[in-house]
């Protein structure tokens, strides 16, 4: 629980723009930055109002902060000070000018008081505003410091702890591993999944989609690759978590495919960042994204031709394109991470962590078509029983052994990380397992592992079947 200690929120005067002010800030912040062109700074100029009403997304409150030239309130509606500071600038306000009119000094009583030492830290400590003396509370309204109390006076950690979390948590109730071949959504796409190419792929996926009307989540935190679709030369993060609120399907050169756009989940997409930042893995956060068939082809193979995908999803991209590509053992380490971080959200939701890509296969070179079936399957057994020892295999086996696109399988760590066996509290089943050559130029591979907390009925039973 350490790690979501929001403590900063008791620093008096100080707003911390964390991933939930970002996400309660993001309209406003994006707007800021419209006033980087001259043409639109223009147009905000000769009528606030009207541009603000234009500007999709903004709250009232957002808006009467600005109309009111009040930056703590747009603080407190999730504005940040460098996005706002183009604002400031488009109406001729310098950083000091901004910060000033905070403070509820005058300008002068303010610039003087930089000029003489700056604010004392002395007065401006936690403790002072627990005992109701911090100084930098003169300036602001009773209001303004309830206002601010009220977000959060005592952090998630100090919440858990007293108990009022009666609500329950979220729970990783399984993992499911699978192949994301493009040509698997063409084949649904254009009505081929009855031809004996592809219907024996299909096949292997129709006790899925009965088990995934059983088992149904609320939540998949699907682990993909970008393929060269939303990140190209431009940006390459290693490792990044989408908190968005929707993921459009991607035209990857041959139109958009005909799925359903992806809804995101915002809210718990910002408690795992702030639990995995802390707990050292330097994330990517993504608010805008489209999505490739690393995303997409997954969900058509689990939920069939859907109008609507039937839960809500997290996306999370890992560079395996450009080396150097991150570890098995890292990503392992990854998924331990995650359990605590989802495991710890105050919300009963159900969660699926999904890992996709694979199995081997070489796109590239003379050795294309590349194909290792005792490989694949060596991999999947050591997966299910020895998943900490399969992780430290190199990076170079992956490429000699299962082809230069076999590397996508690191990304499967971090689904298998996240099951209760890794941390002790629980036991995994083999619910599926499935292997078929060919989907194209892939070997596919497939696997769901159901998830029992210790205790549970269904452990009890799993005991009971093995002893
Ligand atoms: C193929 C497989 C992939 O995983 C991918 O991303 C692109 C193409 C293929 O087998 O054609
Ligand atoms: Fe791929």
């Amino acid at each position: 629980m350490a790690n979501l200690d929001k403590t900063y929120k008791k620093v008096p005067g100080t707003t911390i723009f964390d991933a939930e002010q970002s996400a309660k800030g993001y309209h406003l912040n994006q707007f800021c930055m419209s006033l980087m062109k001259a043409e639109n700074r223009e147009k905000y100029l000769a009528d606030e109002k009207a541009y603000l009403d234009s500007w999709e997304g903004l709250t009232e409150a957002q808006k009467q902060a600005l109309l009111d030239r009040d930056l703590n309130a747009a603080m407190r509606e999730g504005g940040n000070i460098y996005f706002l500071s183009k604002w400031g600038a488009t109406l001729g306000q310098s950083f000091q000018q901004m910060a000033g009119s905070m403070t509820g000094m005058t300008e002068e009583a303010y610039r003087d008081m930089m000029l003489h030492g700056g604010r004392s830290i002395e007065g401006n400590r936690i403790a002072d505003a627990e005992a109701g003396r911090a100084k930098v509370d003169e300036g602001r309204s009773a209001e303004e410091i309830a206002a601010a109390q009220k977000d959060d006076p005592m952090g998630d950690a100090v919440r858990a702890a007293s108990g009022d979390a009666a609500e329950g948590h979220a729970q990783i109730t399984g993992a499911v591993f699978t192949s994301h071949v493009p040509a698997i959504g063409a084949a649904m796409d254009l009505g081929k999944t009855e031809e004996p190419y592809w219907k024996a792929v299909f096949d292997g996926y129709e006790f899925s989609k009965a088990w995934m009307e059983q088992n149904r989540p609320d939540v998949v935190f699907l682990v993909y690759n970008d393929h060269a679709t939303a990140f190209d030369l431009s940006l390459i993060p290693t490792f990044v978590l989408g908190t968005g609120a929707a993921y459009p399907a991607a035209d990857e050169g041959y139109g958009p495919r005909p799925v359903p756009g992806i809804e995101g989940d915002p809210d718990f997409a910002a408690h795992i960042a702030h639990s995995l930042i802390q707990d050292d893995f330097d994330l990517t956060l993504v608010n805008e994204m489209e999505v490739d068939h690393g995303l997409t082809v997954p969900l058509s193979l689990m939920f069939g031709d859907v109008e609507k995908w039937p839960v809500k999803v997290i996306p999370f991209h890992v560079n395996v394109v450009q080396y150097p590509v991150p570890s098995g053992a890292r990503c392992f380490k990854l998924g331990q991470a995650l359990r605590k971080a989802i495991e710890s959200y105050d919300r009963p939701l159900k969660v699926q962590i999904w890992g996709t890509g694979g199995m081997s296969h070489q796109l590239q070179g003379p050795r294309a078509g590349l194909i290792n079936r005792e490989w694949d399957n060596q991999f999947l057994d050591r997966l299910i029983e020895n998943p900490a020892d399969l992780a430290t295999v190199p990076h170079l086996e992956y490429v000699e052994e299962a082809g230069s696109e076999g590397i996508e399988l690191v990304m499967w760590f971090i689904a298998r990380g996240a099951m209760s066996d890794i941390d002790g509290t629980g036991s995994i089943e083999v619910a599926h397992r499935f292997y078929h050559v060919p989907a194209s130029n892939t070997a596919v591979g497939h696997l769901i592992l159901t998830n029992h907390p210790d205790g549970s009925e269904a452990a009890q039973e799993t005991a009971a079947a093995t002893a």
